[in-house]
């Protein structure tokens, strides 16, 4: 399986701190937001990762993962000249994902919860059809949004329902076939002029090929969107980490626990770092895992 994040969009709600930069690198507590989605991937063992920026944002991309062989991945990019939909992620990877099935994730979606790593392997195993996860929220209208019938089978999915069917929102995960590129061709802008992703996910339903799976309230799916959205998942981050002394999304840590990296090469990144916290934490989990490796 691939993988493809989506950092691409204007970011315009969170203007001005997304004028000269992207949405998708400004930081979540004491790490660029790209990191949550990035590591969401790697949970999966996912290793061939497609970067989907716009072309103003490419270098710093470049600059923060390159060829991503520094984790053990292998990253790629594409550039998308302009926000024309979430579902054209799979026109621009067409290539890119060839014959293989894929995880796509936006790169402004920040997940939590013990099972994830569980989640995201099980998930991984998906082969056919698609895959999309429904959370409960109270404001669903801001989003893809379920409609269940009377024995919660999915009827359709609607985007951004004035009158939304249920409180369950399609998070920004997605598993997908090796059919989704010829799929997402077939689309038609909408009224918005966007490939829509909820039209994608409407056109495996019709096929009987969309499996919608839960996530019960052990998972967090927080809100980047908006400036207050954006601060209070800095603090959530914060609050979860401080109390429990373990870090999110720690790329890094992810790539040596899951054997893609030595200690001489956790050791070079943890340098590269290692004046802030997030540095001092990899520096003590590089101390701890010396210490694992001699017993
Ligand atoms: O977060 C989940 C929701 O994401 C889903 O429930 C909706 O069905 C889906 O349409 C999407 O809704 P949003 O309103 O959050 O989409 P937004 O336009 O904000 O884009 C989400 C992310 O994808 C954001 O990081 C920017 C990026 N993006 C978006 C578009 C439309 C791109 O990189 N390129 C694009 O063309």
């Amino acid at each position: 399986m691939k993988g493809i994040i989506l950092a691409g969009g204007s970011g315009s709600r969170l203007y001005p701190l997304t004028l000269t930069t992207s949405k998708q690198l400004l930081p979540v507590f004491d790490k660029p937001m790209i990191y949550y989605p990035l590591s969401l991937l790697m949970q999966a063992k996912i290793k061939d990762i497609l970067i989907i920026c716009l072309p103003r944002d490419l270098k710093a991309y470049e600059t923060l993962f390159g060829d991503g062989s520094s984790l053990g991945l292998n990253i790629s990019y594409v550039v998308q000249d302009k926000p024309d939909g979430i579902a054209q992620a799979f026109v621009l990877g067409e290539s890119f994902i060839a014959r293989d099935s894929v995880c796509l994730v936006l790169g402004d979606n920040v997940f939590f919860g013990h099972h994830l790593e569980s989640l995201m392997q099980e998930s991984s195993q998906h082969e056919e059809g698609a895959l999309v996860f429904g959370y409960e929220v109270r404001d669903p209208s801001r989003y893809g949004v379920i409609d269940f019938d009377e024995n919660y089978k999915v009827k359709k999915v609607v985007e951004k329902p004035k009158d939304p069917p249920s409180n369950y929102a399609v998070t920004g995960l997605y598993f997908y076939d090796e059919q989704v590129a010829s799929f997402a061709k077939q689309l038609k802008p909408s009224h918005r002029g966007e490939l829509e992703i909820t039209d994608l996910n409407q056109m495996y339903l019709e096929k009987d090929q969309l499996r919608v799976r839960l996530l019960d309230r052990g998972f967090a799916w927080l809100d980047t969107g908006t400036h207050d959205s954006l601060h209070k998942a800095s603090s959530y981050v914060q609050t979860i980490q401080e109390r429990q002394g373990v870090q999110i999304a720690c790329i890094e840590e992810i790539a040596y626990r899951n054997g893609w990296i030595n200690l001489a090469q956790l050791e070079v990144l943890a340098n590269r770092v290692s004046s802030s916290d997030y540095g001092a934490y990899l520096i003590k989990f590089l101390e701890k895992s010396h210490v694992l490796c001699k017993n």
